[in-house]
């Protein structure tokens, strides 16, 4: 089956159909989750959660909701209350992928995030969505379905509940932590926990906006670069 990547290359998407499809794709893991019988599959199934909600959060502030902002000259207190219901899910997305399995609040904390998730949802199909259709015309939702189902391919795919999440700061820490992001989902799990060692810089930097973001940028080429050659050097 094609990816929507590349059915972009010959279709345009209606950026509503785009935010529905992932919504419905994050209802199925979630269904996943409250069904799987094991608890390697229930954390294969929360780590998939991490990445989709992160990937979706990431285009939602970076290009739905200030469309949203724009046309309703600044004030979309739906839009702020949806920017804080995203801060608390990437919060608990933070902690769920460093818990494992077996700990005693791993089951709790997906059931807590999964709640809100699915509350949110209904807020933003119910509100958000409809504003959408109300208030952009239809060849600018064209326009923004396209541009997010290629957002998608390079967004950040891990949670930064302290990096800024309105523009213009947020482009650029987005950009910033998908570097850190997709360069750690490359590397896999040995590297990851090394390069893990250095998150807490990365955080901050995201945290002190859009030049720290650049520092960390480069700061994180180098890390890789290093924790390649550590991982290369190891007896295995
Ligand atoms: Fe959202």
């Amino acid at each position: 089956m094609p990816t929507l990547l590349a059915m972009a290359q010959t279709h345009t998407f209606d950026a509503i159909a785009v935010l529905k499809k992932d919504h419905h794709e994050i209802e199925q893991l979630f269904r996943r989750f409250e069904r799987a019988r094991s608890a390697t599959e229930r954390k294969r199934l929360a780590d998939r959660m991490v990445r989709e909600l992160s990937i979706h959060a990431a285009i939602e502030e970076q290009l739905v909701y200030p469309a949203l902002r724009r046309r309703a000259n600044g004030h979309a207190p739906q839009v702020l209350l949806a920017l804080e219901e995203h801060h608390v899910a990437k919060v608990a997305l933070a902690e769920i992928e460093r818990l494992r399995p077996v700990d005693e609040r791993f089951e709790a904390k997906v059931q807590v995030l999964i709640e809100n998730v699915r509350r949110h949802v209904q807020e933003e199909e119910r509100d958000l969505l409809p504003a959408m259709k109300r208030t952009l015309p239809p060849e600018e939702l064209h326009a923004l379905g396209d541009t997010l189902v290629r957002a998608k391919a390079s967004a950040p795919t891990r949670p930064h509940p302290t990096a800024p999440d309105e523009p213009p700061a947020n482009a650029f820490a987005n950009a910033g932590a998908a570097a850190y992001d997709r360069g750690r989902d490359a590397l896999g799990r040995g590297i990851a926990r090394v390069l893990d060692r250095g998150r807490g810089v990365v955080e901050e930097a995201l945290r002190r906006g859009e030049v720290a973001a650049r520092t960390a940028r480069q700061r994180l080429g180098r890390g890789l670069e290093r924790a390649g050659r550590e991982v290369r050097s190891e007896p295995h």
